[in-house]
Parts: structure tokens; C-alpha cells; sequence
């Protein structure tokens, strides 16, 4: 009865993971969602607890540890709750890397646990091999070393990565780094076919059933792609430059999806098995499409190094005069305006200026200017970094464009305001063919009557190139902190 209830619970896990994704995909459902994904996986962790039954040896016996298993739900459901609530919006793609190195640690953990578990309850035969339980197929066999190497790599990959976002990793990179990692990885799947194939080779079919047997090279070999798969994790996310971070955080969360559902497999968990192939696809989905914003491969993600010469890089051309304009000034425009469009960048994240941002929209609306936000893809850091920062400061999802609608509107515009972002307005990535930008789409706001542009200095953003649009005759720079000068923007207009 229990086990019936108990696969119901998992059905109803499994659809509010996929209604809750679905409604993440809309920032008036988005938190809702989450909600819904988190009760179901409650339901999948109760249920688990209360009703999961083993038979073994004619008897059915219940989870064990039912202590320690509440100290660890409650431990880890306290430090998320904080850390959750104290995360700084900037801080994000940090925590969301550790959330996912622990996912893969579990995975990793799993499978160890499994291999250990089936190696000590085997018995002995004559010449050395163990006699795994019938329940082991190679099937799997393949599950549990899947799931160690993905979740081992992930886990490795996530902890270097949340490093390098902290700044207490740099980016490490020596000569014939790229032949280590492939020969590594190479070594990795060799183990793996080996430990794989290996294993029914020496397999019988008795009267009792098919048997799997491993010996002391098996148990070798397990560990070893342990020991290789970490390695590999750290040695893969070492070399990629810090700011590509975001997108590798993206890829490792897809590989924890699939190594959870690879131990999904090895549970025979539903619940366990939707939610990782539901993350892996997901996962594998945020990579393309921040890659395909950025107009890079996922290749030259791994191996580009993008951004990390930052300030290098930045001591580039001479682009000639750039024009300051002021507080009273850049009021002045705003307020006669009719149609301004601001667009938001790192920099307004980094200010945390979205309330002040939305109170002037408010001002100027008041004085009848109608104003839109024209948000970039990759804007930011993160994917929807933008939204969800604006979504915060309770602006109207109405009123943020899409990158194509924006680019339509630009012409109608009589004031750009760009608040802190910079290479999602570089003009390089259409004209400038050996631009490292060059290709990625970009707001087109050159084509509107006049662009004001805020941010602290002259320094270049992410890709750390310069930008000809600060150069140009439309342009005008206002220099400051984002969260000042629009506190003091929104003073100055209140006066006029
Ligand atoms: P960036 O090109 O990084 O430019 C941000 C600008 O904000 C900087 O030039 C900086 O100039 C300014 N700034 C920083 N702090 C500020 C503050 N307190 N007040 C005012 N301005 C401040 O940002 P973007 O235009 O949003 O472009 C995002 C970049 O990140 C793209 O290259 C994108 O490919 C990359 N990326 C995005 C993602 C996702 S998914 N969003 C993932 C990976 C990479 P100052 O220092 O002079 O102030």
C-alpha cells in the first residue's frame, strides 16, 4: 500500500517540477513556481521518509537514521533559508555555483555509498571475485559510474568556479593545459568502458539468477575514476576566464542534472529521475542560448579565456573626444523629452539603483514622458539578470522590450539612458570584424536623437574592449555611482 502511495507522491513531485519550471519561465509566475517546485520535491522527501519500503529476506523494513536524517533536512534547510535571504542580487552566480557543486557532490556521494553498499553486503567466491547482489545489472553498474564521474566533475568544476566568482581563485592556466585535460579525459572514459565491460564478461547465469563479479581491479579502478574525475573537474574550470563563469555554471548544472538522474536510475526513483533530466535539459538549454547571445561557441567559452585580460585589452585605440554632460543638464533633456529609453546593465546591479531606477520612471511619467526599458539578453551576469532586478523594484514587466522590440523603438526615441551597461551597446559587434564581440547582437541605440551614458569612469566592461559609442557625437557621458546619480537625477527633475 505504502509503495503505491509512495509512487503517487513521486507522479505529483514530478509534475509541479515541470509546472514550476514552466511558470519560471515568467517573471509574474516565476516565484510562484518555484514555490510549486518546492513543495513537490517536500512531498517527494516525506513521502520518501514516511513510506519507503525495502524487501529483503521475506521482511519489509523502513528507512533507518530517521535522527540524523531530520538534523541534516533541518541544518541544510536553515543555511539555505539565509543565505538565500542575505545573497546580494550581484552575488547570484556564486551561490547558485555551491548549490550546484553540492548537487553534484550528492551525485558523487551516491555512488560511492552504492558501490561500497554492493561491494560489502557481496559474497566471496573461490577465486577472488565478489558475487554482487542480483538486483546489480550492468545497466547499473553504468548508472552508479555515470553518476560518479558527472557529479564528481561537477561538483570540482562548481567549487573552482564559486572561487573565481569570490576572487580567491584566479584564473590558472600553463602550457599544455588543454592536452592534460584531453588526455585526462580521455584516461576517464577508458576506466570507465573498462570497469563496464569487464564486469559481465565474468558474469553467470545460474539457476539462481545473472550475477555480476567484481575483484580487487574493480574496486581499483572505481576509485581511481574518483580520484580522476575530481581532477579533472578542477583542472576543466581552472583555465576559463573568470567572467565566462556564468555560462560554465550553467553547463556543470546541467551535468549535475544528469548525474541525479543517473542515480535516479540506480534508486529506481521517479521523482529522482524527472528532476535531473528536467535540470540536465534545462541546463543544456541556458548554455545554448547564452552562448548563441553572445555569438560564441561553447568551445570557445572552454577555451577562450574571454575577459580575463580585461584591463590589458582596454588600453586599446585612440577613439578621439568623448562629451561630459551634467546633472541639471541630462534633467533638462529627460524632462522635455517624449519617449526615453533607459537601458540597464552590470552596473545597475552593481549599484543596486533598480528602486531609484523605477522612481524615475515614475518622476518623469508624471511629467508625461513615457519611458521603456530595453533589456539585452545577457545583460548583466546571469540569464534574466535584468528581470528579475527590475521585477524587484516592482517595475512594470509591461514596459521592459525585448532586444528586437527595442531595436524597432530606438528610432522613436528621444533620450537613451544606458545605466551601467557597456558591451551590450558596443557598436564593435557589428562593425569591428576582429572584435572579440564581434557578432553578438547588440541594442542598437545610436539610432535614437540622443544617448546618455552612465557609469563611474572610462574603464571597459566584461569583454574589456572599448566603446566607440562614448565617442560618438550623439553620445554624452554622466559620471557616477548609478544609485547617486539617479538620486540626484530624480532631485534635479523634481525641481524642474
Ligand atoms: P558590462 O559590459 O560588463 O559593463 C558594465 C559597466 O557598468 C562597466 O563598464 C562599468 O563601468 C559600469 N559600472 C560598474 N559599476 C557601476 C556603478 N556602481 N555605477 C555605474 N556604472 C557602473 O555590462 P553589460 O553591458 O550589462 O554586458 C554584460 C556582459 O556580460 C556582456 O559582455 C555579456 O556577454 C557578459 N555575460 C553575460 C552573461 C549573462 S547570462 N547575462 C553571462 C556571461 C557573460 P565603470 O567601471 O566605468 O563604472
Amino acid at each position: 500500500m505504502g509503495i503505491h502511495i509512495l509512487s503517487l507522491c513521486y507522479l505529483i513531485a514530478s509534475v509541479t517540477f515541470i509546472l514550476g519550471l514552466k511558470m519560471l519561465s515568467h517573471p509574474t509566475t516565476a516565484r510562484k513556481g518555484n514555490l510549486v517546485a518546492a513543495l513537490g520535491m517536500a512531498i517527494s522527501i516525506f513521502g520518501t521518509i514516511f513510506l519507503f519500503e525495502h524487501k529483503a529476506d521475506g521482511g519489509t523494513s523502513h528507512l533507518h537514521n530517521l535522527p540524523l536524517i531530520f538534523v541534516a533536512l533541518i541544518l541544510g534547510s536553515v543555511i539555505g533559508f539565509i543565505s538565500a535571504k542575505k545573497i546580494q542580487m550581484t552575488a547570484m552566480p556564486e551561490m547558485v555555483s555551491l548549490f550546484n557543486g553540492m548537487g553534484g557532490a550528492c551525485a558523487m556521494l551516491i555512488s560511492v555509498i552504492e558501490f561500497y553498499h554492493y561491494q560489502h553486503t557481496a559474497t566471496e567466491s573461490a577465486d577472488g571475485f565478489l558475487r554482487l547482489s542480483e538486483e546489480l545489472s550492468t545497466l547499473s553498474v553504468l548508472a552508479i559510474i555515470s553518476g560518479l564521474v558527472i557529479g564528481s566533475v561537477s561538483f570540482a568544476g562548481s567549487i573552482i568556479a564559486w572561487g573565481k566568482l569570490r576572487g580567491v581563485i584566479k584564473d590558472t592556466v600553463f602550457k599544455g593545459q588543454r592536452i592534460v585535460n584531453m588526455v585526462l579525459l580521455i584516461v576517464i572514459l577508458v576506466a570507465v568502458i573498462a570497469m563496464v565491460a569487464i564486469t559481465p564478461a565474468i558474469s553467470t547465469i545460474s539457476e539462481s539468477g545473472t550475477f555480476l563479479y567484481i575483484n580487487t581491479l574493480h574496486i581499483n579502478l572505481f576509485y581511481g575514476i574518483l580520484a580522476l574525475s575530481l581532477i579533472y573537474g578542477v583542472l576543466f574550470v581552472f583555465p576559463i576566464g573568470g567572467a565566462d563563469m556564468p555560462v560554465v555554471i550553467s553547463l556543470l548544472n546541467s551535468f549535475t542534472g544528469v548525474a541525479a538522474a543517473c542515480a535516479g536510475f540506480v534508486y529506481n526513483n521517479q521523482a529522482m529521475l524527472t528532476g535531473g533530466i528536467l535540470v540536465g535539459a534545462a541546463g543544456t538549454l541556458l548554455t545554448i542560448l547564452m552562448c548563441k547571445a553572445m555569438n560564441r561557441s561553447l568551445l570557445n567559452v572552454i577555451v577562450g579565456s574571454f575577459g580575463a585580460n580585461a584591463a590589458g585589452a582596454s588600453a586599446s585605440t585612440d577613439q578621439g573626444q568623448f562629451k561630459e554632460i551634467g546633472l541639471s543638464d541630462s534633467a533638462m533633456v529627460m524632462s522635455y523629452a517624449k519617449k526615453v529609453m533607459i537601458v540597464p546593465g552590470y552596473g545597475l546591479a552593481v549599484a543596486q539603483a533598480q528602486h531609484i531606477c523605477h522612481e524615475l520612471e515614475t518622476i518623469l511619467e508624471e511629467k508625461g514622458v513615457e519611458v521603456k526599458y530595453a533589456i539585452h539578453p545577457v545583460a548583466g551576469r546571469m540569464p534574466g539578470h535584468m528581470n528579475v532586478l527590475l521585477a524587484e523594484a516592482d517595475v512594470n514587466y509591461e514596459k521592459l522590450l525585448e532586444m528586437e522590440q527595442a531595436n524597432d523603438e530606438f528610432k522613436t526615441c528621444d533620450v537613451v539612458l544606458i545605466l551601467g551597461a557597456n558591451d551590450v551597446v558596443n557598436p564593435a559587434a557589428k562593425k569591428d570584424p576582429a572584435s572579440p564581440i564581434y557578432g553578438m547582437p547588440i541594442l542598437e541605440v545610436e539610432i535614437a536623437k540622443m544617448v546618455i551614458v552612465n557609469k563611474r569612469s572610462m574603464k571597459p566592461g566584461y569583454a574589456g574592449i572599448e566603446n566607440e559609442l562614448f565617442f560618438q557625437p550623439k553620445t554624452s557621458m554622466l559620471f557616477g555611482d548609478a544609485k547617486k546619480v539617479l538620486q540626484d537625477l530624480c532631485g534635479e527633475i523634481k525641481s524642474i
